[in-house]
């Protein structure tokens, strides 16, 4: 219930399941963040006023919205599933409409994460098991190659944290889990967030 409401006071539509047709086992299906779980990671995580977040396989856009909605920073989630994309961008109007508000700094990009450019002013990288680990892997090196040209602290956001993405990050890069943040009343084990951080000075 909390869910369909959260979205109505969004004015948008982010629940349900799609699935990859054919054959795309790289792929993870779509499926949101539960809106109690982004409470709960926001009550403990802070936001700055000159954060800006990247949702890599950001589906129907729901942690765009919600974090837009609530700390008005420039977030931009990419998609790889055109019909999920569409979602995306239909929910950016309907969002729009609610708050009334136009221009809203949320841009959704079509196409694959490990091929985004990163915008050296994002420094918040988000992700919801959106794809195989070796994906992962190339994505975070993009994130690396991005702090070494533009030095900045970042932070990587997993939920439902997968061991060989989790393994990744331990044994082959400087990120330092800083945080793990339990959904309040999940009965999947899995709901939760791990944060980790690479700060400036590593
Ligand atoms: C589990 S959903 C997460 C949705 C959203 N981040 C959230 O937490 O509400 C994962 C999404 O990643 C997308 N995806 C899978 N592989 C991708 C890729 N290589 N590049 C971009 N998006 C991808 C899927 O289509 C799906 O919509």
């Amino acid at each position: 219930m909390y869910e369909r409401n959260y979205d109505g006071k969004l004015g948008i539509r982010t629940a349900g399941i799609r699935e990859w047709k054919g054959l795309a086992p790289h792929y993870s299906r779509y499926e949101a963040t539960p809106y109690e779980g982004l409470d709960k990671l926001f009550e403990i995580y802070k936001i700055e006023d000159t954060d800006r977040v990247v949702d890599y396989g950001c589906g129907r856009g729901r942690v765009a919205f919600y974090i837009h909605n609530r700390f008005k920073i420039p977030v931009t989630g990419i998609e790889l599933h055109e019909v999920t994309y569409d979602e995306a961008i239909t929910n950016k109007m309907r969002y729009e409409k609610k708050i009334g508000e136009t221009d809203i700094p949320i841009r959704f990009e079509f196409g694959y994460a490990q091929d985004y450019e990163i915008d050296p002013k994002y420094n918040i990288f988000y992700f919801f098991n959106p794809f195989a680990v070796h994906i992962f892997e190339e994505v975070v090196e993009n994130i690396l190659r991005s702090v070494k040209e533009h030095k900045r602290t970042v932070d990587i956001i997993l939920f439902y944290p997968l061991p060989k993405y989790t393994r990744f990050l331990r044994r082959k890069t400087d990120f330092k889990l800083i945080e793990k943040i339990k959904v309040p009343k999940a009965e999947d084990r899995g709901d939760k967030f791990f944060i980790y951080r690479l700060s400036k000075g590593d």
